[in-house]
């Protein structure tokens, strides 16, 4: 029976963790003077006002004003009620005392809806793995996934399953389980015929769960297996009460403890890139789906760390929303930002096949670049340099590209690229950035770091930053 944990078992939890060992499982926290500072995981801000304070075991947020112990900090985080909590610190902390016989509840009354939609999206994604593991109906979808290179172990892991040819198999079943029709035409999972009954979304595509923080499923992409002309290549579940597409990281729940260990993350294009890198030993690698990353998906990466490298696709639409991402991070310091662009254009999946794991965990190790050092890549796609038009109008946009970076180290580095690779003077190119550093640039935002603040560029001196 469920009952309240006695008071020295709460103490012998509390005092067998640090708060900053069970916080930073959740806040990046970087120490400043006698405290430990991060971004509040309760509220949207861009500068730290989280602190937790070692001596005291305590956290507090000078702007939402919340606060307390390690127990407080799990039930807020988390949802849950107090004993909850202290199984959660315990667990966490990996305190070896059985809590088993306390009951651990959701504080908060759930959302019955939400929950049933759930519940329906956890039994479509089972329903659609079975097809596609066990039954002759799922059998080309299973080469076709075989093909490449879905093992066993990750068809499990990712939940990919198949949504036959059949329009009628997903809808049949729910109608046998008597489930709601209005929570059936909410769930996205349908379409509308004319008459007003449903038919399934989803048809003879391989089926990838798109999975929320916690691991639940929200939503579904499915890939054609033969790409058509008049098909979308992934074709979405539509927008409903429990999925946002700009809100959501594919595989974020997954690779989140990853990306905190190995205290930076991967960007991917797609679903496939994620898994593949998984499989290749990347272990912390979402996906934006697709190129458009969202202020919302850079806001939930923020929680986890602020090194964010960039792998998209090598080809020339990759290497375009590469340069996308770099322009959203501009004049926004919470990143350092570093870029992967696989050769051949390739992307991750694809490399992953030619080149094998090895040499694509050190890609993505070994060959970072810099966003300037990316942009002066982009600036010289498809231009011939041993064309002198060509080349003149490069060397233009290069510095023009070099006023912007505030090291004047940096600069120097990638002028003596520059001079080298065009077989021009660095003298010559030194005096052409002098120039352009010159100019007033009133307020310009550059590339810096993240130190949280951002960096200006004075219009007056050449290298100096004020903020
Ligand atoms: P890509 O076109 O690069 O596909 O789209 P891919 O990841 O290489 O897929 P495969 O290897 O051909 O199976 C990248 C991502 O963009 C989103 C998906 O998330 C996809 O993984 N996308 C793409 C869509 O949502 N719809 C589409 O029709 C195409
Ligand atoms: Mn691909």
């Amino acid at each position: 029976m469920a009952g309240r944990i006695p008071e020295e078992v709460v103490e012998e939890v509390r005092t067998s963790v640090n708060i900053t060992d069970i916080v930073g499982q959740y806040v990046q926290l970087k120490k400043s003077g006698k405290n430990l500072f991060g971004l509040c995981p309760f509220h949207e801000e861009r500068t730290p006002s989280f602190s937790v304070t070692e001596d005291k075991q305590i956290f507090h947020c000078f702007s939402c004003g919340r606060g307390g112990n390690v127990f407080k900090f799990i039930m807020e985080i988390e949802n849950l009620d107090f004993p909850a909590a202290v199984t959660k610190v315990a667990e966490l902390g990996n305190v070896s005392v059985d809590l088993s016989t306390y009951q651990a509840k959701p504080q908060r009354p759930v959302d019955p809806k939400r929950e049933k939609l759930f519940a329906l999206y956890s039994d479509a994604t089972v329903l659609y793995h079975h097809i596609l593991v066990n039954t002759d109906t799922g059998e080309a979808a299973l080469a076709y996934a075989t093909q490449r290179n879905l093992n066993t172990t990750l068809l499990d892991t990712f939940q990919i399953g198949f949504a036959p040819q059949q329009r009628d198999l997903l809808i049949t079943f729910f109608k046998e389980k008597q489930t709601d029709f209005q929570l059936l035409r909410q769930s996205g999972l349908f379409i509308e015929n004319d008459d007003g009954t449903l038919r399934d979304r989803f048809v003879g595509r391989l089926m990838f769960p798109i999975r929320d923080e916690q691991g639940r499923v929200i939503a579904f992409s499915g890939r054609i297996l033969q790409v058509a002309e008049n098909q979308p290549k992934y074709l979405n579940s539509p927008e409903t009460d429990l999925f946002n597409k700009r809100d959501v990281l594919f595989n974020f729940d997954l690779a989140k403890s990853e990306i905190r260990k190995a205290k930076r993350v991967i960007l991917f294009e797609g679903f496939m890139d994620v898994i593949a890198a998984f499989q290749a030993g990347v272990k912390n690698g979402v996906a934006s789906m697709g190129t458009s990353l969202t202020n919302e998906q850079l806001y939930h990466l923020r929680r986890a760390t602020d090194q964010l490298v960039v792998c998209y696709d090598g080809d020339a639409p990759g290497m375009k929303a590469t340069n996308r991402v770099i322009e959203l991070l501009k004049d926004d310091q919470r990143f350092n930002l570093s870029i992967v662009t696989l050769p051949e254009h390739l992307d991750p999946d694809e490399y992953v096949k030619k080149y094998g794991s090895e040499q694509f965990q050190n890609e993505v190790t070994n060959s970072l670049e810099t966003a300037p050092a990316f942009r002066l890549h982009f600036l010289k796609q498809n231009r011939n340099l041993d064309n002198e038009q060509d080349k003149i109008a490069y060397i233009n946009d290069a510095l023009q590209e070099l006023v912007l970076v505030p090291s004047a180290v940096e600069r120097d580095v990638y002028l003596n690229q520059l001079s080298e690779e065009l077989h021009v003077s660095y003298t010559a190119l030194v005096q052409q950035l002098q120039q352009l550093l010159k100019k007033p640039r009133l307020s310009m935002i550059v590339y810096g770091h993240s130190n949280n603040q951002k960096k200006k560029w004075c219009p007056f001196t050449s290298n100096r930053c004020i903020s």
